[in-house]
């Protein structure tokens, strides 16, 4: 690619040849035409990777909340009485039979493998068609769901007022750690609805219990094996049914943003020397070291300014350009 300056046009012919390497130029058309794609276990999760990241998760819960999700019969995360005696319960984000289950944050610095769901090739190829090169990691959170009467509603994760605007703001990607179907409680989803730039209103936000029932008829559920990646425009109608086998769901999501958008987890200058040594320049940018954070004052100032123009020029520089402020 000739030299160019980092800014946000660059890079398309380079994330082309990027999809087009990875084989994903299928993805990249469901993506376009229904809002979504899921990207097969074989693709997206390769040697082990799905198997790790779960017993990182229920290391990670286990940690957090005293007791190993159980994910045969999934007391652990249905009965209520039982759930408070045994877990250290909190109630934060936590509601036995509620239709989100168990949903913990802030992951990245838990374990190496949460940093390789963020570097994933497959997952970073369509997030960079959906984003460019200057997106950033809002945060990567654990989705543990048991058997349940509630399904979660129809929505839009756009948090902008209606109509949205046309350029896609953020991304989700999630790697499904257990099968997704109908009876474990998969996500549910409207084909198309991306294209409608707004949320979904009245009955619209239904997923029918099953076919005929009140609600949004156009509602489908998303169906896989563990290890696929399913990726989604903020602008998708989605949603969850029920699950109504016994056991657990898990899921792993890595939500993505434009740079001049608020994060839900904030690393800006909080990332381990050791860690950004472990990866190349594109990791810093992901993990919001290139974000010139609200400044208090002109000493702080410099110092965020400094900070980011590091990490941006680094970048800039593997891409075999250059980074000049106020270019763009
Ligand atoms: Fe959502």
């Amino acid at each position: 690619m000739a030299e160019a300056a980092f800014n946000h046009d660059f890079g398309l012919e380079r994330a082309w040849d990027e999809i087009c390497e990875l084989g994903l130029q299928e993805n990249v058309a469901e993506l376009d035409a229904y809002g979504y794609t899921i990207v097969p276990p074989e693709i997206a999760s390769p040697d082990g990777f799905i198997e790790r990241l779960l017993e990182k998760c229920l290391d990670v819960s286990e940690r957090r909340h005293g007791v190993r999700p159980d994910l045969e019969s999934g007391y652990t995360h249905t009965d209520l009485e039982r759930a408070k005696a045994e877990y250290r319960y909190t109630g934060h984000r936590y509601r036995p039979g509620g239709p989100l289950g168990d949903v913990f944050h802030s992951l990245l610095l838990e374990d190496e493998v949460f940093e390789q769901v963020l570097m994933s090739r497959v997952r970073l190829a369509l997030v960079t068609y959906l984003l460019g090169y200057n997106a950033v990691m809002s945060g990567i959170g654990c989705w543990i769901k048991g058997p349940t009467k509630a399904m979660l509603a129809l929505h839009a994760d756009n948090p902008l007022p209606s109509p949205f605007p046309s350029q896609c703001m953020g991304c989700q990607s999630t790697f499904w750690l257990t099968d997704f179907n109908r009876e474990n409680g998969s996500t549910a989803v409207v084909p198309g609805s991306h294209k409608l730039l707004r949320q979904p209103l009245g009955e619209e936000k239904i997923i029918p219990a099953k076919p005929g029932d009140p609600g949004n008829q156009d509602a489908i559920p998303l169906e896989g094996k563990a290890g696929s990646l399913l990726i989604h425009h903020p602008c998708l109608w989605h949603g969850a049914y029920n699950r109504t086998a016994p056991g657990l769901r898990v899921s792993v999501t890595c939500f993505m943003t434009r740079p001049f958008i608020r994060t839900g987890e904030d690393y800006t200058g909080m990332i381990p020397q050791e860690v950004l040594d472990r990866h190349g320049p594109r990791f810093a940018i992901l993990t919001q070291q290139g974000i010139k954070a609200g400044y208090s004052g002109w000493d702080d100032e410099k110092a965020k300014v400094a900070h980011a123009e590091k990490y941006i020029s680094a970048y800039a520089k593997e891409f075999g350009g250059s980074y000049r402020p106020n270019e763009s």
